[in-house]
């Protein structure tokens, strides 16, 4: 949260800039990624979900801070090459990965493919061949749920369409099947075991987990490296929601590391998207109108869920601060402009009083905030992004007008 002193600081800087907007501070990203390299054992490398936050400077900064990448599209590939990330520092997830995507980074000889599924893994088979490549991959586990892994119950007990089910990948005729597979080296694996935790006790077991499945898959195949996941929280309601405590996990994974010699000279993987960007990140808006509806009151803003969307979809409000004013706090529903009751960037949250004019401030908005909004409805304009780093100001992306993003063509094509 920002204290007072720095809230009167940026107030005067935002009110220079056209709302709405995003906000960054350089140095909060920075000094999250010096936490996580200062206390845990060099063997852990962190890489960055470019998910959360895939802005190119911000991207440059990770890269500074020697994280590697975690990419799921053609277009974050392009992203980790134009800031800097080289082939050996990044691994590509996600499900539905097309031809294309595949042969790029089997060009761009990426440390790893993480494979979802059986046709996927021979996917990368064939279009490695016709590389005359052996193309490195993990095999992305969808753990079964059990007792013995109760942490990952919460991932595990969904049907998604995430990974390679666990039970179907230690079946003989699957281990044969892939093993079949001469163009794919498979050396490692990949869990994700949901996101948002706060607890390391859940984070530590879900680890430990990860490393009884490698265990057992170094059965079959020379495992070298180990993908977890991560998915390390923010608190959003301070209320309710503590700090993740970095102590006590660095600790934990150490012991870890240290006692079981399976892992000397695996390479560890983190992959960290919300811990690292989302308390740099502020998304800045303008009241329009004040209203109330049948005793509820609502602030109506110039930005919603075009710009912001996760609030309204996980129903998880962030911390709200209203800049303009240090007023008596009062419950407020926080709109935007979009005509559907889905536009809501705070369900009865307390902030000063909103007057038409004043700033609000949505904190903790670095991570999954501009990447993942919905910014073509209604065709307001696309808010920018500005960066503050070593005491300037900087546009890092500009705002696109209607006029710009709403160009047509028709053309026949066939
Ligand atoms: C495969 C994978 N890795 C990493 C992440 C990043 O998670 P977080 O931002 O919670 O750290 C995600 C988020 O959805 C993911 O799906």
């Amino acid at each position: 949260m920002l204290p007072l002193k720095r809230r009167i600081f940026f107030k005067k800087i935002f009110e220079k800039i056209p709302t709405p907007f995003y906000f960054y501070i350089a140095d909060e990203i920075r000094k999250r990624i010096s936490l996580l390299l200062r206390n845990f054992s060099p063997q852990i490398e962190i890489f960055f979900s470019f998910k959360a936050n895939s802005n190119l400077e911000i991207l440059k900064i990770i890269r500074k801070g020697k994280c590697g990448a975690d990419i799921s599209s053609l277009g974050e590939l392009f992203l980790a090459k134009k800031s800097g990330f080289k082939g050996e520092d990044i691994v590509f997830a996600g499900p539905g990965k097309k031809e294309k995507e595949i042969e790029e980074a089997i060009k761009e000889n990426i440390f790893s493919i993480n494979a979802e599924s059986l046709t996927e893994l021979k996917r990368i088979n064939s279009i490695s061949e016709k590389f005359k490549k052996k193309t490195r991959v993990a095999l992305r586990i969808n753990p079964t749920p059990s007792s013995q892994n109760s942490a990952l119950l919460k991932m595990g007990k969904r049907e998604t369409q995430f990974g390679i089910p666990e039970e179907i990948l230690f079946e003989k005729k699957f281990i044969k099947e892939i093993s079949s597979l001469k163009h794919i080296n498979i050396e490692g694996i990949h869990l994700f075991s949901g996101t948002q935790i706060l607890c390391p006790k859940e984070i530590l077991d879900n680890f430990k987990y990860a490393v009884s499945l490698a265990k057992k898959l170094s059965q079959f195949f020379p495992i070298n490296f180990i993908d977890f996941g991560g998915g390390f929280g923010v608190p959003y309601d301070y209320l309710k929601e503590h700090t993740l405590d970095i102590n006590i996990l660095s600790q934990g994974l150490k012991d870890i590391l240290r006692k079981d010699p399976f892992l000397t000279k695996k390479r560890i993987i983190f992959e960290l998207g919300r811990f690292i960007v989302a308390e740099s990140g502020v998304f800045v808006t303008k009241v329009v109108d004040v209203k109330t509806c049948r005793r509820k009151k609502f602030a109506v803003l110039d930005g919603g869920i075009n710009n912001l969307l996760r609030v309204s979809f996980l129903r998880e409000n962030h911390p709200v601060i209203n800049f303009s004013r240090t007023s008596k706090k009062e419950k407020f529903t926080l709109v935007g402009p979009l005509c559907t009751p889905l536009d809501i960037l705070g369900e009865d949250v307390k902030l000063s009083s909103p007057k038409i004019g004043d700033l609000i401030g949505i904190l903790n908005a670095g991570a999954y905030g501009f990447s993942e909004s919905m910014p073509y409805f209604l065709s307001h304009l696309i808010c920018g992004e500005y960066l503050y780093d070593e005491k300037k100001v900087f546009v890092i992306r500009e705002p696109l007008s209607f006029q710009k993003y709403l160009k047509f063509c028709k053309k026949r094509i066939l």
